[in-house]
């Protein structure tokens, strides 16, 4: 079995979880970033993850999925700056597996990311008053994800894995 684990990352969050699933996974593997891929060929299950912008995927994670994940099995890994209880996650969750556009979604793994000081100093310039929220929010969002996170992601990997190859 061939598995691809490929990730966008932009201050570095997506790319821990990403790095955690890799090892996790016993089975013929590659990692790779998503910008240097150009599309989902030759492999059986593709781990594809990115930050959550704006209630939903990255833009260049949304229109990779729409563009590639067609006919393929697919595992998402989201990090966000909410915590995982926030009420809204679970319609951002929708919003990311709505863009694997004809892809079999087989499991979602997500969690909180550190927001960076450049992205927050960003985000209090917004319109959007949920932005500059998150924005003020940012020492909660400190350290993340944390080794708590890590393990979790390691869990869903392994526990992923085992469904899919049993
Ligand atoms: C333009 C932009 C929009 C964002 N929108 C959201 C959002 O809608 N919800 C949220 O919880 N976090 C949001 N974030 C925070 C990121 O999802 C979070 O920091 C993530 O862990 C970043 O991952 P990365 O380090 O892999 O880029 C946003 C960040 C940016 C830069």
């Amino acid at each position: 079995m061939k598995i691809l684990v490929a990730y966008m990352s932009q201050t570095g969050n997506t790319k821990k979880v990403a790095e955690a699933i890799y090892r996790e996974i016993q089975a013929d593997k590659e990692i790779k970033a998503l910008k240097e891929l150009d599309g989902l060929e030759g492999h059986d299950l593709y781990f594809v993850g990115f930050p959550m912008h704006a209630f939903g995927p990255a833009h260049a994670a949304k229109v990779f999925l729409e563009n590639h994940a067609a006919g393929k099995d697919i595992v998402l890994f989201i990090t966000h700056a909410s915590h995982e209880d926030s009420e809204l996650i679970q319609e951002w969750l929708g919003n990311c597996r709505a863009a694997a556009v004809g892809g079999n979604v087989i499991d979602t793994f997500h969690c909180q990311g550190e927001l960076s000081e450049q992205v927050a100093e960003m985000l209090k310039k917004s319109d959007d008053p949920q932005m500059v929220a998150w924005a003020e929010q940012r020492s909660e969002t400190l350290g993340q994800p944390d080794a708590a996170r890590l393990e979790r992601a390691r869990v869903f990997a392994r526990d992923t894995m085992k469904q899919y190859s049993g």
